[in-house]
């Protein structure tokens, strides 16, 4: 038995596990659990100093409880809602959360719901109880509005997997509205496709946004929901998994800690949902951007870095809620870890060529110099193969801030595959003796940044240096440059004539 198969098989264990095949032999036991009037959940007020530990539970019906807690009823609440659990313990992330909660809004009250109990059952159970502890929740948030008079816009629920759906059940069978809840990579079986009364969904708050990390198939079913729930849904990286989270790095942990390990499989694209979070809250000043787009594909091409009309957005605690009746499905990239932010860049390249030429898969290599540094050998991926008199785009990242972009390094690399038929094209434009005119060129590289929106184009610095063979610079055209000031001039005599008409109505 080899690693791979094993690590496959044991997936497919873990995926049953989600599955509703077992539902079935739960039944009574869910009905047990109704029978009896018991706690759900717990509500412990966590401290700053102490994020790690429950000092003081929060009780509905004892409004000592708040005062013993030292509730602020004038800050920002925030519940923070777990997901299955195998151990029955608080996963290590929930006291980052609570540190990087309680670093951004200090006199915050950063409730740690513990439904642990309820949790702790085989995942189909657990994933039947989340609206009975959503119920609960909603009657702790009754309580507490009552009692505290809170207004609602200040709650803030945040849960990850199954807690993410507790967290929609409690927004919704609460009395009032609450103001956000923020979905960590919503649990997928049992609840894709399921209607929205039976799920996370966006008539659950007055904003819900979720983050959705860990969607990759597996016989049909996939750990986080692949369908969005909220007001606005970001898949970083595609959303299906992330960077870092890889095969490889997954066998040296099984090598190091054994097969005991094989729960950390799923859990480290799914877990990645909370620490991009975490990455907002405490690295505000590197915020990723989102954008909207109608498909990972489009934006793997670098398509969809527009921010016109709102279809960008901040990921994280400092998204702008914006609300429309439909969801809105936002994508980035990402880097492996914190600070997760990248700089996304579109590159729009025409090549050309007095010869037809298509079927071409050449490796193409980017480098961008910028006033504050540069990324070097970035690679181009190809989604399509390459053909002359066409303009293609691509998306490039870079992983740091490099300043205004001021040049382009461009190279062609024939891959092994062409080289051959490109060697015969030589040969053959060598015998009628126009092997110039059979080369691709590249005359300009258009570029338009995300995290900026500015946008530039390129020309080639030495124009007698054709030859894609070797590594071509570009710089900013000038002529391009004095014909986008002269339409910017233009824009602001315009915008300062309606301004005026404005001022005179
Ligand atoms: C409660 O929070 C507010 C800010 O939200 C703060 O001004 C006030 O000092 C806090 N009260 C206590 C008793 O800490
Ligand atoms: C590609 O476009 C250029 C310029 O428009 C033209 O001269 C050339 O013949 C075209 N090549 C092909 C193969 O059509
Ligand atoms: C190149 O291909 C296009 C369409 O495939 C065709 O219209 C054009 O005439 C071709 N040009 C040459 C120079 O072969």
């Amino acid at each position: 038995m080899t690693f791979p198969k094993c690590l496959t098989h044991m997936f497919c264990v873990y995926i049953t596990l989600f599955s509703d095949h077992f539902m079935d032999n739960f039944k009574d036991l869910i009905r047990n659990n109704n029978a009896t009037p018991h706690a759900f959940a717990k509500f412990s007020l966590r401290k700053p100093l102490m994020p790690e530990d429950d000092i003081c539970y929060i009780t509905p019906g004892n409004p000592e409880s708040l005062k013993e807690c030292t509730f602020n009823s004038t800050s920002k609440t925030f519940l923070v809602i777990h997901g299955w659990t195998v151990s029955g313990l608080f996963e290590s992330w929930v006291a980052k959360l609570v540190s990087a909660l309680y670093k951004r809004e200090q006199e915050a009250n950063v409730i740690v719901v513990d439904w642990l109990f309820t949790a702790q059952n085989h995942y189909p159970v657990a994933a039947q109880n989340t609206k009975m502890v959503g119920q609960e929740i909603a009657r702790f948030i009754d309580w507490l509005e009552e009692e505290t008079n809170i207004p609602l816009e200040n709650l803030h629920l945040i849960g990850y997997s199954l807690g993410a759906h507790v967290a929609g059940f409690a927004g919704s069978h609460a009395s009032n509205k609450v103001g956000r809840i923020t979905g960590l990579d919503p649990a997928g079986p049992d609840f894709e496709g399921a209607h929205a009364h039976r799920r996370l969904s966006p008539d659950d708050a007055h904003f819900v946004d979720v983050l959705h990390t860990f969607t990759r198939g597996s016989l049909g079913l996939s750990i986080g929901i692949q369908q969005p729930v909220g007001h606005v849904d970001i898949y970083p990286n595609g959303g299906s998994f992330q960077p870092g989270c890889n095969l490889q790095s997954t066998l040296e942990t099984i090598s190091k800690l054994g097969l005991f390990a094989i729960n950390d499989v799923p859990r480290c694209s799914h877990e990645r949902s909370i620490h991009l979070f975490i990455d907002s809250l405490v690295n505000e000043q590197e915020a990723s951007m989102a954008y909207r787009c109608g498909s990972n594909d489009m934006f793997d091409r670098g398509m969809c870095l527009s921010c016109r009309k709102n279809h960008c957005n901040t990921m994280g605690y400092d998204i702008s809620k914006v609300r429309k009746t439909r969801s809105v499905k936002l994508y980035t990239k990402t880097r492996a870890s914190m600070p997760f932010r990248v700089y996304h860049y579109q590159v729009k390249i025409h090549f050309s060529s007095k010869v037809n030429r298509s079927e071409m898969e050449p490796s193409l290599t980017v480098s961008l110099i910028g006033t504050k540094g540069e990324v070097d050998d970035l690679k181009l991926t190809l989604k399509e193969k390459i053909t002359t008199n066409k303009t293609h785009s691509f998306l490039l990242v870079a992983e740091k801030d490099i300043g205004d972009l001021l040049m382009v390094k461009f190279k062609w690399e024939e891959s092994t595959s062409w080289s051959a038929s490109f060697m015969l094209n030589m040969v053959s434009s060598w015998w009628s003796g126009d092997s110039a005119e059979s080369e691709v060129e590249v005359h300009k590289i258009r570029i338009r940044i995300g995290e900026t929106q500015k946008k530039m184009v390129f020309c080639i610095k030495d124009p007698h240096a054709l030859s894609l063979q070797q590594e071509i610079t570009f710089v900013k055209c000038k002529d391009e440059w004095r014909k986008t000031s002269k339409r910017f001039i233009f824009f602001h005599l315009i915008n300062d004539f309606i301004a005026s008409q404005g001022s005179i109505d």
